[in-house]
């Protein structure tokens, strides 16, 4: 099974972004242990982060034929993307949302997401693991 991960504006500087909410994890350790979680699913997964809604929707219809699932933490695109949320739906391959932090227990605007509705799953404020359960999802609903 081939696993698109992406993520979204500002997860470049995960590590140095504010760390009592995302923690001192940098965006290459998150890879590395997602790559390993994905390994013992023996899934193939492929990386991608861009600050740009565009080149994100660009990417997703790049490996849509690749990819058998997605699993996508759009950072604050989550909120307002329509564009992305078509995009999900475009490709209609299997997704999954992720956060590293609770959404739902922050901010009011953090609460809406509008591309929940277009992915399978959902899971977050567990940090990395909220990859890595993303996967396993993913696994489980082949
Ligand atoms: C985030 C939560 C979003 O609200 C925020 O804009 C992010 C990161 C998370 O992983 O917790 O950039 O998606």
């Amino acid at each position: 099974m081939n696993v698109l991960v992406v993520n979204g504006p500002n997860l470049n500087l995960l590590g140095e972004r504010e760390p009592a909410i995302y923690g001192t994890t940098t965006l290459r350790q998150l890879e590395r242990e997602v790559r390993r979680h994905a390994r013992t699913l023996r899934q193939r997964v492929k990386f991608f982060q861009s600050n740009h809604e565009g080149q994100i929707i660009d990417e997703l219809h790049r490996r849509r034929r690749w990819a058998d699932a997605i699993v996508i933490n759009p950072g604050a695109l989550t909120h307002y993307s329509y564009a992305l949320r078509d995009a999900l739906a475009a490709i209609a391959l299997p997704a999954a949302e992720v956060h590293l932090s609770d959404v739902d227990a922050r901010e009011a605007f953090r609460r809406i997401s509008v591309v929940r509705d277009v992915c399978a799953f959902t899971f977050a404020g567990r940090g990395v693991a909220s990859y890595c359960d993303a996967l396993d999802a993913l696994a489980a609903a082949r």
